[in-house]
């Protein structure tokens, strides 16, 4: 029956070309396996891009007291101790290795005088750790890895979306999706399968993400079985782009923070004095997010409501030397000269701290033969990841990811697929042609982005959250109803109708889990539970599809070891 599709067939399936993905690709072959890898754009286009300011790794070239134990414990201060502090510990010790082979695979980094990788500072790291290319960091890496994996040889499938996870007797045996440009249907068998998507953030209204980041890595693997983790954690980022209107979300790289930006509210007060005394504008992402809000709540917010970010008190040239993309982003979008006067900055939805659970050391999820990395993972974070922390996961646990999963499918037989899972799919896909009428799924994304962003927010109430279930319930309906016009070929409309399931089904994770956890942690602000709760603090949040349901459960986390322990205790 698989004879009426086009078929691939490799050891283990790349989803997603993100650092991540490509990080893994790389590892995996290195091991022998055949690799292909499946983008839902182009390659060199991922959200990878969006990590401007550099990637944490305590290689102590600006500061030399730096080591990977004050990485550690910054990462779990930020991450308000729920980090899963394996994960945590791999990656202050291995990431530093990470980026020298990064920098040995051809990426070219800003040097110190001495010729070293240049590291700025950035919020909530206690050195100068990032290492950075400008304000292009991540643009640099998806170049080098793509360039690497390229070179080794992996089948590259691009413009290509999943739409299943294939398993056979509850293990992975592939995947079944679509090309974008034809609309036509195309299965891919291997016997392992990594899920380096990235995340959820077209699910809010005001955000970094672009259109890709819909949630399919994390719903694809609830559906095929696997746990989810914390999901409550979404990131705001604080500085996005607030005006002009077309361009709200867009990232304002918190390198403009790292190098010496300063935020002002209406009155020319820098606000976060009255926040974080101490850290100021380098104070954590969670903490500069609501102190924005709450400037703009309590009307002193700037002009298009949010707050002014100003480094036009350096040199034009430093400005235009460390942040070029800052520079030509507010010209050509803003017509704002950031070397001459300030942006208007505020929160972004940027970031998924929750995620498919996995294994510290392998990457493993929950379901036998599918492993995850990146933004799609869960537990190095967190409550709230610091920022540059992202392109190192990647680097550290792609590598992880793609090592594991060659491994794994060393040891099995290339599995056969199960032709009603395919099937299935199939007519779900093909289902909004075929209804007489029903409306667009655009006004429907449009309705969820709208809950989502004024009921499961920066700052989380009860009220509200048990009001975006309600919502989301409904909007589940419509979006089983929508009709789409027109052909399988160059559909966006239809493309859209399907995103829709998996915003659908990350957001109702978002919402169940925000409504369970009663504390405030990390990225998680619960007005009516404004503290942190001791209890919830030793806790995760595990979500499972149970007999066709969202199930909610939590499981206690595991003690830090002694000597983790003792690391946390001293004081820097
Ligand atoms: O602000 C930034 O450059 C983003 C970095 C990150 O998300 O790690």
């Amino acid at each position: 029956m698989t004879d009426r599709f086009e078929t691939h067939e490799h050891d283990v399936l790349i989803i997603g070309a993100g650092g991540a993905g490509l990080r893994a690709a790389i590892e995996a072959m290195a091991q022998g396996a055949r690799v292909g890898v499946v983008c839902k754009s182009l390659l060199g286009k991922a959200h990878t891009v969006m990590a401007e300011g550099g990637i944490a790794a305590a290689m102590a070239n600006v500061d030399t007291a730096d080591d990977w134990r004050t990485h550690f414990r910054d990462t779990m201060r930020g991450g308000k101790f729920l980090n899963n502090w394996r994960m945590a510990q791999l990656h202050a010790q291995e990431s530093p290795e990470r980026v020298k082979e990064l920098e040995h695979w051809g990426a070219l980094f800003d040097r110190t005088q001495d010729g070293n990788i240049l590291q700025r500072a950035f919020g909530g790291h206690t050195y100068k750790r990032l290492c950075h290319v400008g304000d292009r960091t991540g643009l640099e890496m998806i170049r080098t890895l793509q360039d690497r994996g390229v070179q080794m040889g992996f089948d590259v499938f691009m413009e290509c979306t999943i739409l299943r996870l294939l398993t056979v007797g509850g293990r992975i045996a592939g995947a079944f999706g679509y090309w974008r440009e034809t609309g036509r249907f195309v299965v891919f068998k291997a016997k392992s399968v990594v899920m380096a998507t990235g995340g959820i953030g077209k699910a809010w209204k005001v955000t970094s993400n672009s259109w890709e980041y819909t949630g399919d890595g994390e719903a694809l693997a609830y559906e095929a079985g696997a746990d989810l983790l914390d999901m409550e954690f979404v990131q705001f980022h604080p500085t996005g782009m607030i005006w002009p209107p077309g361009v709200a979300g867009i990232l304002v790289t918190e390198a403009v923070r790292g190098e010496g930006g300063i935020l002002t509210n209406k009155s020319g007060e820098r606000f976060m004095q009255r926040y974080d005394s101490k850290r100021m504008e380098l104070s954590t992402r969670d903490e500069v997010a609501r102190a924005i809000y709450t400037e703009v709540k309590e009307g002193r917010g700037s002009e298009h409501g949010g707050a002014y970010l100003d480094i036009s008190h350096k040199p034009a040239d430093y400005v235009k030397k460390k942040l070029p993309s800052m520079y030509h982003q507010f010209k050509d979008l803003a017509d704002v000269d950031i070397t001459a006067g300030p942006m208007e900055v505020g929160p972004t939805c940027h970031y998924m701290m929750g995620g498919i659970r996995v294994d510290a050391e392998t990457a493993r999820s929950t379901l036998p033969g599918l492993y995850a990395c990146g933004e799609a993972a869960a537990g190095l974070h967190g409550a709230n990841r610091l920022g540059g922390n992202s392109l190192s996961d990647l680097l550290v646990f792609g590598r992880r990811a793609g090592l594991a999963a060659a491994e794994y499918a060393k040891g099995i037989a290339q599995p056969s697929v199960d032709t009603a899972q395919i099937e299935e799919s199939e007519r779900g896909m093909l289902a909004p042609f075929e209804r007489a009428e029903g409306e667009s799924p655009y006004a429907v994304h449009r309705d969820l982005q709208e809950a989502m962003q004024d009921l499961v927010g920066i700052f989380r109430v009860e009220e509200d959250l048990k009001k975006a279930l309600v919502e989301l319930q409904k909007l589940r309906a419509r979006a089983n109803r929508v009709k789409v016009e027109g052909s399988r070929m160059f559909n966006p409309g239809w493309h859209m109708a399907r995103d829709l399931q998996h915003m659908l089904t990350v957001a109702q994770a978002v919402t169940i889990s925000a409504l369970a956890r009663k504390e405030s942690r990390g990225a998680h602000s619960r007005i009516d539970f404004p503290k942190n709760d001791d209890t919830w603090g030793k806790q995760n949040n595990l979500i499972r599809k149970e007999r066709g349901e969202m199930v909610l459960r939590q499981e206690s986390t595991r003690d830090l070891p002694d000597d983790l322990q003792q690391i946390l205790a001293e004081e820097k």
